[in-house]
């Protein structure tokens, strides 16, 4: 069997922390190609995982080499520019959450994939996991009934990313379209994906950036104590996003979900998922099953081989996209339905009351 061909772009802790490790553990890949504007990080990137070739921009990668897909692993403002420089060479796409900083450039990179008729597929990697995917199953089966109801959350106490992150330049926004994004996929994707229809949702700036001076410094030392991430510091570094988010999404066949989502939330953390249907109901945190019998409702532990690791599931499930020409499940148009709700949020708290969608 002929090896996958991968090139990264964006060379910094997602894809040597969580991509790169699942590459290495392959044999059916090659990581033939690496770049980032940041050069002499590629360089160590590209020696501390012995890919041979490496470059300063996606155009100049794509210039000198042919892989079979480009793994987009930069700050969402430059996904975009990355992904339809790779899909205008032909190659398909795996990009990083979110799609983009934006509406505009998710529909823009749609317009790219569809017209050069190659895959997409966003990394969103909770629904990859495995009691997702058993939970998605037991939902197309019929076991649930008619799903009308998700409430999801992803609520941490005291955990902004440092660098870019709350930077709405490079990032696009905070919480919801940092952390937000994956448990608002996951419930959706449990759900059966139905057709967003509209969101009411109110996004908060009340506490703002809660680290003091000197800011890097700062930053580095309690993201550790608070198990956020660490993004790389720009130079224009200004904190102009959200801190918590909470709102109702509508979907065509009148489901609703409800989520909630805090990098510096005065409460519990909540990091869960759970769906209902008119049969019965599943919890992801703990992983059971609520069934109507009769006038009862009884809760079952739901059993299984549910271990492993998302993004080497992730990336198994995009790489038998592409060996067995199979449309992925993150595939571009769910990325674009997902930005819309992402950006509906915004859109509904500014103007402070419900927004339909038009995609
Ligand atoms: N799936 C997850 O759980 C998860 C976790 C963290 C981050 N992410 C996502 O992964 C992406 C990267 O995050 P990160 O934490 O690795 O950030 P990072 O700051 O560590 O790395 C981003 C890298 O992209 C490079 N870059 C920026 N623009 C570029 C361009 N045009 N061409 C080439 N390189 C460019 C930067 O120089 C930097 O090295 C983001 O979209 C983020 O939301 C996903």
């Amino acid at each position: 069997m002929e090896k996958i061909k991968v090139a990264v772009v964006g060379t910094g802790n997602i894809c040597s922390g969580a991509h790169m490790p699942v590459y290495m553990g392959r044999d059916d890949v090659e990581v033939i190609a690496c770049a980032d504007i940041d050069f002499p990080k590629a360089q160590a990137f590209a020696e501390k995982f012995n890919i041979p070739q490496v470059y300063a921009s996606v155009e100049e990668l794509l210039a000198n080499c042919k892989p079979d897909y480009v793994d987009v692993c930069t700050w969402p403002a430059a996904h975009a520019p990355v992904a339809i420089a790779a899909a205008n060479a032909g190659c398909h796409v795996m990009c990083e959450k979110p799609i983009c900083h934006n509406l505009e450039d998710a529909l823009a990179l749609k317009e790219a994939i569809d017209r050069n008729g190659v895959k997409f597929m966003l990394a969103v990697p909770l629904r990859y996991d495995k009691p997702a995917v058993h939970a998605r199953k037991l939902v197309d089966e019929g076991v649930l009934g008619e799903v009308y109801f998700g409430k999801t959350a992803y609520v941490r106490q005291r955990g902004i990313p440092s660098g870019w992150f709350s930077c709405t330049k490079y990032a696009g926004g905070g919480p919801i379209i940092d952390i937000g994004v994956h448990r608002i996929d996951l419930a959706w994707y449990m759900m059966g994906c139905p057709k967003p229809v509209s969101v009411l949702a109110s996004a908060v700036y009340k506490i703002g950036d809660y680290h003091d001076a000197p800011k890097v410094e700062a930053v580095s030392e309690k993201v550790s104590a608070n198990n956020a991430w660490s993004g790389t510091q720009v130079l224009d570094y200004k904190f102009d996003v959200e801190d918590s988010a909470s709102g109702v999404i509508r979907f065509e066949n009148g489901a609703q979900l409800l989520f909630e989502t805090s990098w510096s939330f005065n409460g519990p953390t909540n990091n869960s998922t759970q769906i209902a249907g008119d049969k019965a109901g599943i919890t992801l945190e703990p992983f059971k099953l609520y069934r109507a019998e009769g006038s009862k409702l009884v809760e079952e532990d739901i059993q299984g081989d549910f271990g492993g690791n998302y993004f080497a599931n992730e990336i198994d499930h995009f790489i038998d996209c592409i060996r067995n020409d199979k449309v992925p499940s993150s595939n571009i148009d769910q990325a674009v339905q997902l930005q819309m709700m992402l950006m509906g949020i915004y859109e509904s708290s500014k103007v402070g009351h419900e927004i339909s969608f038009t995609y």
